[in-house]
């Protein structure tokens, strides 16, 4: 099983909800460490940014309205099969949908505001990696 590095975001809602710390540890029993981390409030411009690849999509303005109204916490995660270990913590897009047990079936309230962000593939974790460390070996080994 390759070890790899992925990026995840604990977006807003979850941050207010004041449960980082209970996310946080669903990486560290699955056996995913934390390389790196910081609390940011993104800028318009980031979100936007970040958020590109969705920028015809109808919901675009709204992410990024969300994703800038509060503080989110960034990690890049290493672990085996990191990403999808990630998004299998995650659970669906949308929380109705998310599977019992998963971070968004317990934390998230909507599909808008579902709690956490992680990168879906190797191409796409590197990428975000690099947007929010610059610097850090986005491989991890
Ligand atoms: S899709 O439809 O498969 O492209 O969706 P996905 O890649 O899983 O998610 C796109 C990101 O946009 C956020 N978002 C929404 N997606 C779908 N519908 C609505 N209404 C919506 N609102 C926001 C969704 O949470 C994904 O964000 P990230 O941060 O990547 O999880």
């Amino acid at each position: 099983m390759a070890i790899e590095r992925t990026l995840s975001i604990i977006k807003p809602d979850a941050v207010a909800k004041n449960v980082i710390g209970k996310i946080v540890s669903r990486f560290e029993a699955a056996g995913l460490k934390i390389v790196a981390a910081k609390l940011i409030h993104l800028s318009r411009s980031e979100a936007e940014q970040f958020y590109a690849v969705h920028k015809e999509r109808p919901f675009f303005k709204d992410l990024v309205e969300f994703m800038i109204s509060g503080p989110v916490f960034v990690q890049a995660l290493e672990g085996e099969n990191a990403i999808a270990k990630n998004r299998d913590l995650m659970g669906a897009t949308d929380p109705k949908k998310a599977a019992p047990g998963t971070i968004r079936a317990d934390f998230a309230d909507s599909i808008d505001a579902n709690a956490v962000h992680g990168s879906d593939a190797p191409e796409t974790a590197q990428v975000e990696i690099a947007f929010f460390f610059a610097g850090l070996n986005v491989y991890a080994r």
